[in-house]
């Protein structure tokens, strides 16, 4: 069993502590819209380790299959998407969505066909299409859990947006920005007067220093942060949902929220998947142009082939600023609109993200946590890293995740002015913004 913490944390694979653990999850595997035909062209993906292919057969169903061919390992994503199934265009053996052997066309069917179509068999995984979102499980078959109850696959299609981009760094990183609450008030902070997708100018800039209350949850935690905010508090109060999702409050008082889910790619890499709805009506195309330029996505990305360091290709949404670019940093804006000179909330994440240090070392991604000076406002980075290793090393010991999205999660962030003072207190009041989710 591996017993350092950082190589617990990081390492994804099959077999590790950390790939196990997140094996008892659903999980994002790719956007609807990029498998949006039937008989479409395949798409190569990478979770968790694993190079897949997805599909949809002619039937609509979609499929995540291994992405290499059974008999001589060609790559599945150069093949004919028909007839129900997938084939292997070097000798034209085909695979359905369940991973069965249907055809294999360059022999004449010896006594022990059907013995050696089901040695054909290749790895498939259950998949699930909910929210603009191709799910997939990759655990083994008697622990598949319920499918997340998260409010916004709930909703009717026009109340939530969805999009992915690939991420350059562990899963880690990117996830821990999502709950670290103090960072809002410099990183994404901007003069009152700029546009709001450059930065935030709400009350967070005037207290950059929260108090945080944190409560356990079943699905994992919320924490509530309060700023001082002209007499009164200016409170956010937020959710780390098991494995790797957030779900984050949108303007004061609005009912707009959004989050996201980091799926690793390997353990270098990984896949962000950011929701942003509305529960009470659909999306205005005001909010959604907002979101688009910068507010919850990145503001410019194109879909490709993307090389991975080890040379494995998968296709993604890849952003358009980036490390090569310096993240197309514009120092007119650092002085004189925004903190960072850098344009859209997400790219202001990743900029920093991923240029630390552990992103590119000779163990890239790796992070060692021994070189942090973590001080109290991380709290929340601490206690989702102690909840991942203690559950990740119990189940190592047989100890199974509970209840990994059997129900609870279906909560609601929450950003509001008040006078109150107490987190308990606020929740009692407001608890139902809250969905109940207060109480441990
Ligand atoms: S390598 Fe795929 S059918 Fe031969
Ligand atoms: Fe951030």
């Amino acid at each position: 069993m591996a017993n350092n913490p950082n190589e617990i944390f990081n390492r994804v694979g099959p077999g590790t502590p950390m790939g196990n653990l997140f094996r008892r999850f659903w999980m994002p595997a790719l956007l609807s819209a990029q498998v949006d035909e039937a008989d479409g062209a395949p798409v190569r993906l990478r979770i968790l380790s694993e190079n897949l292919v997805a599909f949809r057969d002619s039937n609509g169903k979609v499929g995540v299959i291994d992405a290499f061919c059974r008999h001589r390992q060609a790559p599945l994503f150069f093949g004919r998407n028909e007839e129900c199934g997938l084939r292997c265009v070097y000798h034209g053996w085909k695979w359905n969505v369940d991973g069965d052997c249907v055809d294999m066309p360059n022999l004449q069917p010896p006594a022990n066909y059907e013995e050696l179509k089901e040695k054909a068999r290749i790895k498939s995984y259950p998949t699930c299409e909910k929210g603009g979102i191709i799910w997939v499980y990759m655990g083994p078959e008697d622990k598949q859990p319920p499918m997340p109850d998260f409010e916004w696959l709930n909703v009717p299609e026009d109340h939530v947006m969805v999009a992915s981009w690939i991420h350059h760094s562990n899963f880690h990183l990117p996830m821990e920005g999502e709950i670290d609450t103090s960072h809002i008030s410099f990183l994404h902070s901007a003069q009152p007067d700029s546009n709001s997708v450059v930065g935030n100018s709400l009350a967070m800039a005037d207290d950059g220093a929260p108090e945080i209350t944190l409560n356990e949850t079943k699905y994992g935690y919320i924490y509530g942060s309060r700023r001082n905010a002209d007499g009164e508090y200016y409170w956010r109060v937020t959710q780390w949902m098991l494995p790797m999702w957030s779900a984050i409050p949108g303007a004061m008082g609005d009912f707009i929220g959004n989050g996201r889910g980091w799926v690793p790619i390997d353990d270098h890499t990984t896949m962000a998947f950011c929701y942003l709805y509305r529960p009470d009506r659909p999306l205005s195309d005001e909010e959604q142009a907002f979101s688009k330029s910068g507010a919850a996505f990145p503001p410019r990305t194109e879909y490709r082939p993307v090389e991975l360091r080890d040379g494995y290709v998968i296709d993604a949404y890849d952003t358009i600023a980036n490390k090569s670019n310096d993240f197309l940093i514009d120092r007119e804006m650092q002085k004189t609109k925004n903190y960072t000179g850098v344009w859209g909330i997400s790219e202001q994440d990743r900029t920093l993200i991923e240029s630390m240090p552990w992103a590119d070392r000779s163990e890239p991604g790796i992070l060692d946590t021994s070189e942090e000076l973590l001080v109290k406002s991380d709290y929340p980075i601490i206690k989702a890293r102690r909840i991942l290793i203690n559950l990740a090393r119990d189940l190592e010991k047989g100890i199974e995740p509970a209840p990994a999205h059997a129900g609870g999660c279906g909560v609601r962030a929450i950003s509001i002015k008040s006078p109150i003072a107490d987190f308990e207190e606020l929740m009692e009041k407001h608890g139902e913004l809250g969905q109940a989710t207060v109480k441990p």
